[in-house]
């Protein structure tokens, strides 16, 4: 296990009916609110309404920005920054996904910064410790941890670009966490939390720093929680216990809990991160595509990895075949039957709605060479070829494992 630091300040107020702890969790930090959200759920939900009664009641400030968009693009984040710094405002409070959160991070930083926002993502060093506004989140759908992370992923499509920053000032301050927000969320965008929260733990657990195996277990647990839940949440969208496990897991599942203690690169998250920049795709749709693809890649090139993957096919799917190989094969063909039949996942990047092959070499070449892929930190390090292989098969139904 390597050393770390795992701070992670954020007050969590999980659970139903405690919005009425929200404004005395704002006013800690000022009255004047920049309220940040998305398309209009809050709105359809009665969410919306709900802080604005409250906040008013309270006599709180407010400064609102909507239209967050899913893949939350640079400019609103630089206009979120410009509202802040012309009325003086004191706190941020996000009510909504991943999307909206992460934007409001970044504004939080840039509130603090005289340029283009856009600065603060590809120079990750000044985000690294910059002052930040304080952040207060509702988060409304499973999927990202943001709300208890230090990261945020912004997209510039202007220059085919989506990429994540950190900072230790970006960890959102209190966290409401209310299962019953997530009800309204839809059979799409929930098998898109389910994939995403799995693949930030296999990021994370397909890694090669040794004696990590508490980190391991934790994240089979997790693995597990979601693979029981995740189904149950699309036939029965407002089970509360399906909807309570799926968001706490997804807080879990990227908050250093499994991740503090080794090193090594993301490998999915990467290449996925290219298609949502270039087509806009539903980010955990992306990566129940290519995760399987990716695992066949990994097994097919790397014979040192069917361990790993056999550990994995035999504690998460109770798999048990003659060898190691076909136990970790199995586990694949496991997965991507989950994505497809249970969480009804289209399984081929056509339905997402990219019509053709003919930027795949160019994000290909973007992955490796901007996004790390060929270098040792990661799991099996990539090529272009070999990322233009996993993109080229994720264009067609997968019937070999
Ligand atoms: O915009 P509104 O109208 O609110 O609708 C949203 C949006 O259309 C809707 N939605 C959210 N809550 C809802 C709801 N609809 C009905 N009922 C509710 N309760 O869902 C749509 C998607 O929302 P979005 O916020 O984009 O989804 P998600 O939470 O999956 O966030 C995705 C973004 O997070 C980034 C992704 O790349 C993507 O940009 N990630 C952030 C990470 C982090 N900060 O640590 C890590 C992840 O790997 C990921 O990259
Ligand atoms: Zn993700």
């Amino acid at each position: 296990m390597e050393n770390f630091r795992m701070y992670v300040p954020t007050d969590i107020r999980f659970g139903k009916n405690r919005l009425d702890e929200l404004p005395e969790s704002l006013a800690q930090f000022g009255k004047r609110v920049l309220l940040v959200y998305g398309g209009g759920s809050i709105k359809k939900s009665g969410l919306y309404q709900q802080v604005i009664d409250l906040l008013n009641a309270n006599d709180f400030y407010i400064q609102e920005l909507s239209g967050i968009e899913p893949n939350p693009r640079i400019e609103s984040v630089n206009e979120g920054a410009s509202l802040i710094k012309e009325h003086n405002l004191e706190v941020i409070l996000a009510v909504g996904g991943g999307s909206v959160v992460d934007a409001a991070k970044v504004m939080a930083g840039a509130a603090y910064y005289d340029g283009d926002a856009w600065d603060l993502i590809v120079n990750k060093e000044l985000m690294y410790d910059r002052k930040a506004l304080p952040l207060v989140d509702i988060l409304t759908l499973a999927a990202t941890g943001t709300e208890m992370n230090r990261n945020a992923v912004i997209s510039n499509l202007a220059i085919n670009e989506k990429k994540g920053t950190w900072g230790w000032n970006l960890i959102p301050q209190v966290s409401f966490l209310d299962p019953t927000t997530t009800y309204t969320v839809n059979k799409w965008q929930t098998a898109a939390g389910v994939a995403d929260t799995l693949s930030h733990l296999f990021e994370q657990y397909f890694n090669r720093t040794t004696g990590v195996e508490l980190q391991d277990n934790i994240a089979e647990g997790i693995m597990k929680t979601v693979i029981k839940y995740g189904p149950i949440a699309i036939v029965q969208p407002e089970d509360y216990d399906a909807r309570s496990n799926l968001l706490w897991a997804s807080t879990l599942a990227l908050n250093g809990l499994t991740s503090d203690g080794k090193a090594g690169g993301w490998s999915c998250h990467t290449i996925e991160h290219k298609l949502s920049a270039y087509y806009d795709i539903t980010h955990g749709t992306g990566l129940a595509i290519i995760t399987p693809r990716w695992m066949k890649h990994c097994i097919d090139t790397d014979s040192s990895t069917h361990e790993k993957f056999a550990i994995w096919a035999k504690n998460v799917f109770d798999i048990h075949e003659k060898t190691n190989e076909l136990t970790a094969r199995k586990g694949v063909e496991t997965l991507y039957n989950f994505f497809k039949q249970e969480m009804l996942i289209p399984m081929t990047l056509q339905e997402t709605g990219i019509p053709d092959t003919k930027d795949v070499l160019a994000m290909s070449s973007e992955a490796v060479n901007h996004g790390g892929l060929n270098t040792n930190r990661i799991f099996v390090p990539m090529e272009i070829e070999d990322v233009e292989k996993i993109l080229l098969e994720s264009f067609v139904e997968m019937s070999e494992f």
